[in-house]
């Protein structure tokens, strides 16, 4: 309450519809509406991000005549926050009002067919953090103990997000995400046991805050920007600047994707 009341104070009457959560190296969406902006740092209950391509503010901004917030930069599990921690902001936005949730990432790919610079639409999750965000008393106010993740990811905004691909031309794959903690990567050996598993892609984010979300009654858009193809034996070694390049390259794509989806919620 302390955080979100922080908030609405800054933000008057900008009630926003639609939040986005902007993974690595697609934060640059955000930087062309700045005119509210605040560091997280500044907000009570909030953790400053650490992560190298992340920027740590909520920005809002009206696009396409939506009321948008948009979370540049996000924590992670990685950097030693506890999952309620870093999916607090989850809790503020719903508090916020927000009713619709898109969460972006970078990820590797696990399915064969899938190659840096493609986007992928994510059906569904599956969480190998080792830890759940909703362990600890539960706040009757947000959502029930023992929530149903049946559709976490739901699919007329698929449905929305696939027609908006097709009309961009853009070629959309659509797959299961699994996350681990990280930081390391994968080993090739956790590679092939992702996709026995039937994931398409791995990352180190976004499941905590999906599962958050929707157990808060937000509905969930999930997209990841397929980044590297995800450790193969006798692949190249990644590297996060690798990573981060090929966001970069693909975020013209993803910014064109993310404008038009928010047109059609
Ligand atoms: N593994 C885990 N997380 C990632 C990867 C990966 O290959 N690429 C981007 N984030």
């Amino acid at each position: 309450m302390e955080s979100s009341e922080f908030i609405k104070e800054k933000i008057g009457n900008f009630n926003p519809e639609i939040a986005i959560v902007l993974g690595s190296g697609l934060g640059e969406l955000a930087d062309e509406y700045t005119d509210i902006a605040i560091p997280y740092a500044e907000i009570p209950g909030f953790i400053k991000s650490t992560v190298k391509g992340h920027k740590g503010r909520l920005v809002f901004a009206d696009i396409a005549g939506k009321k948008v917030v948009m979370m540049q930069g996000r924590n992670h599990f990685y950097e030693g926050h506890t999952l309620g921690e870093i999916t607090y902001p989850i809790k503020v936005l719903k508090k916020l009002g927000v009713k619709t949730i898109i969460l972006t990432n970078a990820a590797g790919a696990v399915n064969e067919s899938f190659a840096p610079g493609d986007l992928m639409l994510i059906t569904d999750h599956i969480n190998c953090m080792g830890q759940n965000p909703l362990i600890g008393a539960n706040d009757d106010t947000l959502g029930e103990r023992f929530p149903d993740m049946t559709e976490i990811y739901k699919q007329d905004l698929l449905n929305i997000a696939k027609t908006c691909a097709k009309n961009l031309n853009i070629n959309i794959k659509q797959g299961v995400y699994l996350a681990n903690s990280g930081p390391s990567y994968e080993t090739p050996a956790e590679i092939r046991m992702a996709r026995l598993f039937g994931a398409d892609a791995v990352g180190m984010s976004t499941v905590p805050e999906a599962i958050v979300a929707n157990y808060c009654g937000l509905k969930v858009l999930g997209i990841s920007c397929i980044s590297n193809a995800a450790s193969k034996a006798g692949g190249t070694a990644l590297s996060h600047e690798e990573v981060i390049e090929t966001t970069n390259k693909a975020k013209v794509k993803f910014k064109e994707l993310i404008l038009e989806i928010i047109k059609h919620i």
